[in-house]
C-alpha cells in the first residue's frame, strides 16, 4: 500500500523507519520530512495543516493510508477533511483532539468520568485566576488552555511567579492559547507516559516511557520538548497500567464516545504517579517526541498493522508482540536550545554508524546541504538504540553519540538515570 506520514521530526522518522520495515509498505511518503527521513522515503513540501491540500495530495498520489504525525494539523482538522473524502488515516478527529488542544476540556472531561486529575479552576479573566491562586497558595500550576508548542505550562515555586504567569497569559504572549487559563493543584510523584490506541472502543496498550524535559543534567535548567526518553518505565508496573487503563483511560474513551465525539489514535497520557496510584496531567493525542523513538525502535515493523487495525476499528482482535527489550534514545540540539539557537552547523561522523534493528540515528531537525548534514532545528538528532537491558541500550545509544562530530550540538549524559 502507499502511504504518507505527515510531519517532519524524529518521531516521523522514527514511524517511518518502522512502517517500511512492514511488507505491507509499498511508496512511502513523508510529508515534509527532512535530511534524514529522505535517505528511507520520499519527502513531498506540502502545507500539513490545510486539509484539502492534504486530501488532494493524497488522491493525486494514489495514497491509501495517511499516519498524522503532530497536534496542529489534528487541531486543524485533517483527519477529518481525509475521512469524508474516504482516504483512511490514523489519528482523532478535530473534535477528539480537544483533549490537547484545550485543558479546560480535558478537565471538564475528567469531572463527567471521575478520571483523577489535580483539582483546578478554569478563568478567563486575570482578576479572578488572581485571587484563586492567592486563595490556594504556591505551589501552583497555571496553564494556557489552548496549544502553545509545548510552553504554556508553569509550575510556580511562589506566588509572585503565579502571577507573573497569570499576567502574562492574559497579557497575550500565548495568542489566542492563552485567552483561558486552567490552574492547577501542584501533584508531587513520578510523571511517565502512557500510550494507548483507541479505535472509539477497544483500547490497546503499546507501552510506556519516560523522557527528561529540563535542558540540564539531573533534570536541571529550562524546560524543552523532551531531551531524552527510555522505554518501558520502570514506575509503570503492570499494577499501575491497569490501574491507569481503569481509572482513567477507559472512562475518557467512554465519555468522548457517549459525546458522540469518538476517539480514534494514539492517545498519550502524561501520569503523575504516587504511592501506586496515578493521576493524569495532560493528554496528547499523539506520539510523544522523543517518546516515540524508542516505541518504535522496540515495536519495529508489526507498528503498521496495529496503526491500520486502530484506522479500521478492528483492534479487538489485534496484538502487541512484546521483547523483553529496553531502549533509549538521547537527544543532541543545537547550542543555544531552548533559548535562541544558530542553524546550519555541520554534522559529521553520521556515515560510519551502525543502522539495524538496535541502533538508529533518527533526524530531528536537520537539513542536506552542499552534500554535508547540517543543523536545521533545536533538537537536531536522536541517537536511538535497543537492548536486553536499560544498561546495555544506554551504552549502545552514547557509543554512537560519541562517534558523531558536531561542535556546534550537546546533550545530556544522564539520561534514563533514575531508572538506572
Ligand atoms: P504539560 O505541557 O501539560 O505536559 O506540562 C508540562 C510539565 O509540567 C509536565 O510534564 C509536568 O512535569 C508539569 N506539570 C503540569 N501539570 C502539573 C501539575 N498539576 N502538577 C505538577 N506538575 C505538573
Ligand atoms: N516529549 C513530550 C511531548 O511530546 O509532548
Amino acid at each position: 500500500m502507499n502511504i504518507l506520514i505527515l510531519g517532519g521530526g524524529g518521531r516521523e522518522h522514527a514511524l517511518a523507519w518502522a512502517i517500511q520495515q512492514n511488507p505491507k509498505c509499498d511508496r512511502l511518503i513523508v510529508a515534509p520530512g527532512n535530511a534524514g527521513i529522505a535517505r528511507i522515503a520520499e519527502c513531498a513540501a506540502l502545507d500539513i495543516e490545510d486539509s484539502g491540500a492534504v486530501a488532494v495530495f493524497a488522491e493525486e498520489n494514489a495514497v491509501d493510508f495517511v499516519v498524522i504525525g503532530p497536534e496542529a494539523p489534528l487541531a486543524a482538522g485533517v483527519a477529518d477533511r481525509l475521512a469524508a473524502a474516504g482516504i483512511l488515516c490514523f489519528g482523532p478527529s478535530q473534535a477528539a483532539a480537544a483533549l490537547e488542544s484545550s485543558k479546560a476540556f480535558t478537565k471538564a472531561i475528567c469531572d463527567a468520568s471521575g478520571a483523577p486529575t489535580a483539582a483546578y479552576g478554569h478563568f478567563t479573566d486575570a482578576e479572578a485566576a488572581r485571587a484563586y491562586v492567592r486563595a490556594q497558595g504556591a505551589p501552583i500550576v497555571v496553564k494556557a488552555d489552548g496549544l502553545a508548542a509545548g510552553k504554556g505550562v508553569i509550575v510556580a515555586e511562589t506566588l509572585a511567579e503565579a502571577e507573573a504567569a497569570i499576567d502574562e497569559m492574559f497579557g497575550g504572549s500565548f495568542g489566542g492559547a492563552g485567552a483561558e487559563v486552567v490552574i492547577e493543584e501542584f501533584m508531587e510523584g513520578e510523571e511517565a507516559s502512557f500510550f494507548v490506541l483507541c479505535d472509539g472502543e477497544t483500547v490497546l496498550p503499546i507501552g510506556t516511557a519516560q523522557d527528561h524535559k529540563r535542558v540540564g543534567e539531573g533534570d536541571t535548567g529550562p524546560n524543552t520538548g523532551g531531551m531524552g526518553a527510555y522505554s518501558p518505565a520502570p514506575v509503570m508496573t503492570d499494577a499501575v497500567c491497569a490501574r491507569a487503563l481503569d481509572e482513567i483511560v477507559r472512562p475518557t474513551m467512554a465519555e468522548m464516545a457517549r459525546r458522540g465525539t469518538p476517539y480514534r489514535g494514539v492517545l498519550y497520557a502524561g501520569l503523575m504517579i504516587r504511592d501506586g496510584a496515578p493521576r493524569l496531567v495532560e493528554y496528547n493525542v499523539r506520539f510523544g517526541d522523543p517518546e516515540c523513538q524508542v516505541l518504535m525502535m522496540r515495536l519495529g515493523g508489526q507498528v503498521l498493522d496495529l496503526l491500520l487495525a486502530c484506522a479500521e476499528g478492528r483492534l479487538a482482535e489485534a496484538r502487541v508482540n512484546w521483547a523483553d527489550d529496553h531502549a533509549m534514545t538521547v537527544v543532541m540540539a543545537a547550542r543555544g536550545y531552548p533559548g535562541a539557537y544558530e542553524k546550519g552547523s555541520v554534522i559529521g561522523g553520521l556515515d560510519g554508524l551502525p543502522e539495524d534493528s538496535a541502533h538508529m540515528v533518527f533526524h530531528a531537525g536537520t537539513a542536506e546541504a552542499g552534500g554535508q548534514v547540517v543543523a536545521a532545528g533545536g533538537r537536531v538528532l536522536n541517537v536511538t538504540a535497543r537492548g536486553a537491558s536499560l544498561e546495555q541500550a544506554r551504552d549502545r545509544a552514547y557509543g554512537m553519540v560519541d562517534r558523531i562530530d558536531w561542535p556546534g550540538g550537546f546533550f545530556r549524559r544522564d539520561i534514563g538515570w533514575r531508572a538506572l
